[in-house]
């Protein structure tokens, strides 16, 4: 047999486990001949799955009660299960939990174990569920609870974006468009850029729980159940809005999920678009920040290097995020009603896109703020490429000239300006004047970097008045995770 992962170890402790059994404990009544090993292997999700013992533990939890209250479970089996599955956390938490593929994922392994613990009680719980709707309700549970912590992340990281804007509202740098140099910005309204950014994936992340907060409970396998359930019950208990209102949508759809990954991938693009911009600015060619150096790395050849690692695999992971949506997307698209199998594999995409943006925002909330800014060479870079003509040509519109006709007169005196090396602001009057009479020696307040940002003084504007008003508004708009 080749050599594959299902192949090695798995399969070994497996083989030993179906050694002295005839079919699956938790299903094999219909069955004649017990599971291939292998199969066993292929089909179980404990592996990975198991993270989420602690949602699918709250989920029975919430699930006998319910049954006790409307009468389907006697009050010492629902205290011997309560109790029973607040033992089994205690021993996941102490890993002394016996995790096995024998019993296939997280829900047989602990109702596995609940039954060992308690007896019959525990074969109870199962009454009215299927795993269909149990496994729907667990990974809404889990989802939920990350993203709170990734809500939480994100602000944090958009506070240390404000105070950087604070800080660095009067600095002055060139804006780019085409990457080339287009008018001068100030580093704080670059920042307030970012934090735009964030915000929307912020208000994104709070907006897809409000659809995938409903409980899928009751739903059981896909029709829901005969027994007298209250769906609201268990619904109010694990903090969702309402039970799912359609059975066979509630344990098929993964749209939530779907939704959550798309919004991270969101997210993840903007991350690599600043890790782009501080992998740049910190290069030798812009030198515009230093990156802290325990965010760096060094080369184990060239003894001057400081590499940006940090914001390189922030863009790198970008690519697995996107991968994951793309891969949740294809494992969907087609799949009839109901529930199919093909949905155990939605969790792999998933938990990895809420590690690597865990991952990523707390590396970025960390080092951004703590970004060194090079006040003069950012200076500098936005004194070259004629970065104040914008403002020479609305200085001209303002004496009378259409604005067309406007932007030729400057396009002129730039080329001027690249033959004779000479920005706007270093040229005589007299040389300004060839182009237009109507230039006056007012015009070196319009041509200077100051009186450029200066000017764009409204709303959503980068004069530094306006960034500051910007970032107090901000800070009241910050996201409540
Ligand atoms: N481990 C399964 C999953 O993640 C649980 C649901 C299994 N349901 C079933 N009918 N086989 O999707």
């Amino acid at each position: 047999m080749p050599e594959c992962k299902y192949c090695s170890d798995i399969l070994a402790s497996s083989m030993s486990e179906n050694d002295n059994k005839q079919t699956n404990p938790s299903w094999g009544g219909r069955f004649s001949e017990q599971t291939d090993a292998f199969v066993e292997a292929f089909t179980a999700s404990v592996e990975f799955d198991q993270r989420i013992y602690k949602q699918d533990i709250t989920g029975s939890k919430a699930h006998a009660r319910m049954l006790h209250r409307v009468g389907v479970l006697s009050a010492a089996d629902c205290e011997a299960i309560l109790n029973g599955l607040d033992r089994i956390i205690e021993e996941i938490e102490a890993g002394e939990f016996a995790w096995s593929v024998t019993r296939e994922d997280v829900h047989m392994n602990i109702e596995a174990r609940l039954t060992e613990l308690i007896g019959d009680a525990g074969k109870r719980l199962h009454t009215g569920r299927s795993r269909n709707d149990q496994v729907a309700t667990d990974i809404r549970l889990y989802l939920r609870e990350q993203i709170t912590v990734i809500i939480a992340q994100l602000v944090d990281l958009q506070k240390g974006l404000l105070d950087l804007a604070e800080a660095e509202a009067n600095t002055i740098m060139p804006g780019f468009t085409h990457l080339q140099v287009a008018q001068p910005v100030t580093f704080g309204h670059h920042m307030m850029a970012w934090f735009e950014m964030l915000q929307r994936d912020a208000t994104r992340m709070s907006d897809c729980v409000v659809r995938m907060n409903v409980s899928p409970l009751g739903a059981a396998a896909l029709a829901g159940t005969s027994y007298p359930i209250d769906r609201d019950f268990t619904a109010t208990e694990l903090g969702f809005s309402a039970p799912a209102a359609n059975s066979l949508d509630a344990v098929s759809d993964r749209d939530f999920a779907l939704e959550f990954c798309a919004v991270a991938a969101i997210l993840m693009t903007h991350l690599s678009r600043m890790a782009e911009e501080m992998v740049m600015w910190s290069s030798a060619q812009f030198d515009f920040i230093g990156l802290p150096d325990r965010y760096c790395t060094g080369s184990s050849i060239m003894p001057q290097k400081k590499n940006p690692d940090v914001p390189e695999l922030v863009r790198g992971k970008t690519g697995r995020v996107n991968g994951n949506l793309i891969s949740l997307l294809t494992l969907m698209k087609s799949q009839p009603l109901a529930y199919n199998k093909d949905n155990q594999e939605d969790k792999e995409p998933l938990f990895d896109t809420i590690d690597t943006v865990i991952a990523s925002l707390r590396a970025y909330a960390d080092m951004v703020p703590a970004l060194k800014c090079k006040r003069e060479n950012m200076y500098r870079a936005a004194k070259q490429g004629f970065s104040t003509a914008t403002d020479l040509a609305d200085y001209l519109v303002r004496k009378g000239l259409p604005f067309r006709d406007a932007h030729e007169v400057v396009g002129k005196a730039v080329a001027y300006g690249v033959t004779t090396n000479k920005d706007l602001s270093e040229m005589a009057i007299g040389e300004l004047k060839v182009f237009a009479d109507i230039i006056d020696e007012d015009v070196f307040d319009v041509l200077t970097l100051e009186g450029s940002v200066a000017a764009r003084d409204h709303v959503g504007g980068t004069a530094p008045e306006q960034v500051r008003k910007a970032i107090a508004q901000a800070r009241k708009n910050l996201v409540n995770p």
